[in-house]
């Protein structure tokens, strides 16, 4: 009992530090502690209060309380000086170095990168975009170890549990304690489900590749629906689809790729390009018969591969088919899933001269875990040898357009889309 005491104590002690930007104090609680706690009534992290304490109108020896108090119609950059946010940057270094964790929610649903942006502390906003990069960065070169160990006959069963030459609880002071929690989820992968017990207990649950090939996909006008109504495809993505098509296929007579059908947009797009050869990988039966009843098999130039990428590619690969643009958009696959793809399949795929484009959905469901994400992709797509170009197009307000009525959840939150096509570097 008393140990919970001192142990509150310490985070509220932790927390206003934080909020005072008080360094050296910090430094002296960090000799005992770590800058992983949270106020358990607010959710408040030393991280939000640090950033927090730059909003205008809010003393900083008040804050350790709700994000809800900050003004968010001020313009924080103009409330407070540039010597404020760059002490608060000191801070939010020092506090990740001591095991802070950059995705924490508080009680307003905000990490403190949400509320970085949303007071406009752009170098506060930067510090912890880095830091989520780099965090997220090593928990996927962990799971990578993880899996090779399994592989190997070896067994990492702990999310926490050691891997040789890592320190694994909080490594580099800005991962999570719990190495598998992550606050990024990914569009179009693994949408989030929630089951409700007879108790009304609520469990998230993923849905997973095998659960959603197996599950009744629902055609409308302007979406494709999974049996329990997650978005596959939606129309309001047209205009990302066909600025991906006008840059990735910049000529007729192409030899063009797509992986994942959905509701044919992208593949309507490229048949506009007259392609010489147009291959079309797509693995749900339901989608397929839609092929079918659309005569997609008959079309000029295509061939539809029946079945999931991770079965077909090594065939083409084998029989030395290449292509002058590749496109990858799938469902309820994973980070890894698209890595796998961008680095295993694109260099046995594309030719030299050719371009690789894929959905970008990764975390579009919050800014900072979109920022994280695409950076770290962008890093990752440069390790499998290829160089990325980004382009925004906008993306109007799909909630005031009614978009998500009848779709389970609302995956993209964001004004902007960033579109990725990438060439081998050199
Ligand atoms: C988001 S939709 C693609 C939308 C498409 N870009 C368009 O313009 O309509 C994803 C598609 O990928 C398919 N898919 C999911 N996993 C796959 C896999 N492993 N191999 C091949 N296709 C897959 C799904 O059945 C679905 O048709």
């Amino acid at each position: 009992m008393d140990l919970d005491i001192d142990t509150d104590t310490t985070t509220q002690e932790i927390i206003l530090a934080a909020s005072n930007h008080d360094t050296s104090k910090l430094r002296e609680l960090f000799r005992s502690a770590s800058a992983n706690v949270q106020d358990p009534e607010t959710g408040i992290t030393p991280l939000h209060a640090a950033i927090a304490a730059c909003a205008p109108d809010v003393p900083a020896d008040q804050i350790n309380a709700r994000a809800d108090r900050v003004n968010v119609n001020g313009s924080a950059s103009t409330g407070r000086s540039s010597r404020e946010e760059a002490a608060a940057v000191e801070t939010v270094k020092l506090l990740f170095e001591n095991g802070a964790v950059w995705h924490d929610l508080d009680h307003d649903n905000e990490t403190p990168g949400c509320l970085a942006l949303r007071l406009k502390l752009k170098n506060v906003y930067d510090v912890v975009v880095e830091a989520g990069v780099r965090a997220e960065l090593l928990l996927n070169r962990l799971d990578e170890f993880e899996m090779l160990a399994d592989a190997d006959g070896e067994e990492y069963d702990e999310p926490g549990e050691a891997v040789e030459g890592f320190e694994v609880v909080n490594p580099m002071g800005e991962g999570s304690a719990d190495l598998e929690s992550s606050a990024v989820e990914i569009e179009h992968s693994i949408p989030e489900l929630v089951q409700v017990d007879a108790e009304g207990t609520e469990t998230k649950i993923d849905v997973n590749s095998t659960d959603y090939l197996t599950s009744d996909l629902t055609f409308h006008g302007d979406r494709l629906l999974d049996a329990d109504r997650n978005g596959v495809m939606m129309a309001w993505e047209t205009d990302i689809m066909k600025r991906t098509a006008e840059l990735l296929v910049p000529k007729q007579g192409s030899r063009i790729l797509n992986v994942g059908h959905g509701m044919g947009i992208i593949d309507a797009l490229f048949q506009g390009e007259t392609p010489s050869a147009h291959h079309i990988i797509e693995a749900h039966p339901d989608v397929l018969a839609r092929m079918r009843r659309d005569d997609w098999y008959g079309k000029p130039g295509v061939t539809v591969h029946e079945g999931r990428w991770q079965d077909l590619v090594p065939k083409l690969v084998e029989d030395n088919v290449t292509f002058d643009a590749i496109y990858f958009d799938t469902f309820a696959e994973d980070y890894k899933a698209l890595k796998e793809f961008f680095s295993e399949c694109v260099i046995g795929l594309l030719d030299p001269g050719g371009k690789f484009g894929f959905f970008n959905g990764l975390g579009a469901d919050r800014q900072i875990c979109y920022d994280v994400y695409t950076k770290i992709v962008e890093m990752e797509l440069f390790e499998a040898g290829l160089d990325t170009t980004w382009e925004d197009v906008h993306i109007p307000d799909l909630e005031e357009s009614g978009e998500w009525q009848g779709v389970r959840r609302r995956y993209w939150a964001l004004e902007n889309y960033r579109l990725p096509i990438c060439e081998f570097v050199g």
